[in-house]
């Protein structure tokens, strides 16, 4: 967590202050760890603000808005930008989702998610006899979707954006040019990811070399310098056609890649209706199917509606009890329900339906844990360094964007497109590949996720902005795979039912359920002794994991102000005025 300017900071009740501890360390002081920043308020703008998993992306994205720049100025020039200095997951090869809020209160989304190329198929990453071939779906260049970034940013500048085009990818080419002082966090990604850069390209990738990278070392990106020069100049036909697009296929026919020149000519960014609906008095506007981030998080939210939670108290048994039970059906009703809705019918009215909800929590009982149908053993794989980006902007004028972009895991395929300098998504693995295998976040699906041509893999990404009072009042989303719409569940409750101010609701410790397995996954610290032990007495099985989720959200306060909350678990960083 840093921040680019001056903070605000006040003191805030011991118990509070604890919380931005205990992600990694708990609230006793153990000399050994490491222990984060205690401040009760994150970064405070008074006009304007970004907040992205990067230092250089924040200050790219506000010196736009500097410049005049509106909301969406700023994000295609954020994007672009981790596209630069965030390779394991800000990306042009790649896909997102992005859902803005106009200053009238208009609202809207923009998905530019990957699909799947059309020589795709519902059994290609089965063997001849029906099993799933370990690892195809994961990495390698058949692994890849159509990206998506590249025309969503060009169709979102030519409907929402106010600067000139070159303006807003000029600084990414800037920064490639010059190169990027690797973080230790991103030289770490890149000197773990090696071996499988190495594996799937047939030349050596410019993002290995003989030795470790280490934390300030300069990355420097000329191919894609170039590449992002194309785009500056010709805009989508400076990637979906020309020698982008040559570079891109002549890559896939290296090895067993299927994307055509047609799949690219044919990709379209799609503008979609958000999902909205209320919790409490906060109007809640957030992401449509294909992702299933919206309806997933609206769902929770209106489950545990009517309890009161503050009394209950933060991760109190209770707490943790209800939105476990409600994560659990709310996931059950993902792997089945959802998919692209150009290909399948997803019942989004009725999953919404208040009456259904109400239903579906019937079977709640507080005295002990619901047991998870089970459809398939659904063993947990292990976690891949999770790896999609989220970032947050207010403007000047209270326009806001959330936007949440992803190559899918770490580095996505690993596949690097020779002669352009950027990494290619393994999105494909969010199709479901066989009915009730786990896919890489252990999410189980069917056939409203089954691969057919050209269709969009369902997403977990929920960027999500609230209203309080027809008023801008939250922007917030966060990467995580699977986990995304738990995190992003949490951070809302954290400010709106426990009263935490946005960077303690960020930096807080978080838990997760999704169904399958049956088991609460937790960070360290996020739930006390006394509270694991009175939910195992209950049948919970609960399952410590590393910390997950890079949170990066903006409150509107009271008084007009700003406030960041910029996730301590990555370098994400506040930038504004
Ligand atoms: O769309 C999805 O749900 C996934 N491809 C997101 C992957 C992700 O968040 C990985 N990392 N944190």
């Amino acid at each position: 967590m840093r921040y680019l300017s001056h903070s605000h900071r006040t003191m805030r009740p011991l118990l509070l202050v604890c919380l931005l501890q205990l992600v990694f360390s708990g609230c006793a002081t153990d000399p050994g760890t490491k222990q984060i920043p205690t401040q009760a308020r994150g970064f405070i703008a008074t006009e304007a603000m970004v907040v992205s998993a990067h230092p250089e992306a924040s200050r790219v994205g506000k010196e736009i808005l500097q410049l005049g720049g509106n909301a969406y100025d700023a994000a295609i020039a954020t994007q672009f930008a981790l596209a630069v200095v965030l390779p394991a997951a800000g990306n042009i090869g790649g896909g997102g989702f992005l859902v803005y809020r106009q200053h009238t209160g208009k609202a809207g989304t923009l998905d530019y998610r990957e699909t799947a190329p059309a020589a795709a198929s519902e059994t290609m990453y089965q063997d001849s006899a029906g099993n799933v071939v370990n690892g195809l779906s994961t990495g390698g260049h058949l692994a890849v979707g159509v990206p998506g970034t590249v025309d969503g940013m060009v169709q979102l500048h030519g409907r929402l954006g106010s600067l000139p085009w070159a303006r807003l990818v000029q600084p990414a080419i800037d920064l490639a040019a010059k190169g990027v002082v690797l973080t230790e966090k991103e030289a770490a990604g890149l000197n773990r990811t090696r071996e499988n850069f190495l594996q799937h390209n047939k030349h050596i990738p410019y993002l290995t070399r003989e030795s470790n990278w280490q934390a300030g070392d300069t990355l420097r990106h000329p191919d894609l310098a170039r590449t992002l020069s194309r785009i500056r100049d010709e805009g989508r036909d400076g990637f979906y056609t020309g020698v982008t697009a040559d570079l891109l296929v002549r890559e896939m026919q290296r090895s067993n890649g299927i994307i055509t020149h047609q799949d690219l000519q044919r990709y379209a960014a799609v503008w979609r209706e958000p999902v909205t609906g209320r919790y409490k008095n906060y109007r809640v506007i957030s992401m449509a199917p294909p992702s299933s981030g919206g309806v997933a998080l609206l769902q929770l939210l209106q489950m545990v509606a009517p309890y009161n939670l503050q009394r209950y108290g933060w991760q109190s048994t209770e707490t943790i009890q209800l939105m476990t039970e409600a994560e659990r059906r709310v996931y059950a009703d993902r792997a089945t329900y959802l998919g692209d809705p150009g290909f399948v019918t997803v019942p989004v009215q009725e999953l919404l339906d208040s009456v259904y909800l109400r239903q579906r929590m019937a079977t709640l009982d507080l005295a002990k844990a619901t047991p998870s149908t089970a459809v398939k053993a659904g063993e947990m794989p292990v976690y891949e360094s999770e790896q999609t980006t989220h970032f947050s902007i207010v403007d000047t004028q209270g326009n806001a964007v959330s936007a949440t972009t992803t190559l899918n895991g770490a580095y996505g395929s690993k596949v690097v497109v020779e002669g352009a300098g950027f990494l290619l998504n393994n999105e494909m693995d969010d199709f479901s590949v066989k009915p009730g295998v786990p896919n890489m976040f252990g999410l189980v699906g069917g056939k409203a996720n089954a691969i057919a041509p050209g269709k969009r893999m369902l997403s977990s990404m929920t960027p999500t902005i609230l209203e309080k009072d027809g008023k801008l009042y939250m922007v917030v989303g966060t990467p995580g795979g699977s986990t995304i719409i738990t995190s992003v569940y949490q951070a809302i409750l954290n400010v709106v039912a426990h009263g935490m101010t946005m960077q303690e609701a960020v930096a807080a410790p978080r838990f997760h359920h999704q169904w399958l397995p049956d088991e609460i996954q937790h960070e360290p610290n996020a739930i006390s002794p006394e509270v694991r032990e009175a939910l195992r007495h209950k049948g919970y099985t609960l399952q410590e994991r590393g910390p997950y989720g890079r949170v990066d959200a903006i409150l509107v306060l009271p008084d007009g102000r700003l406030e960041a909350g910029a996730d301590p678990r990555g370098d994400d960083a506040a930038a504004g005025f």
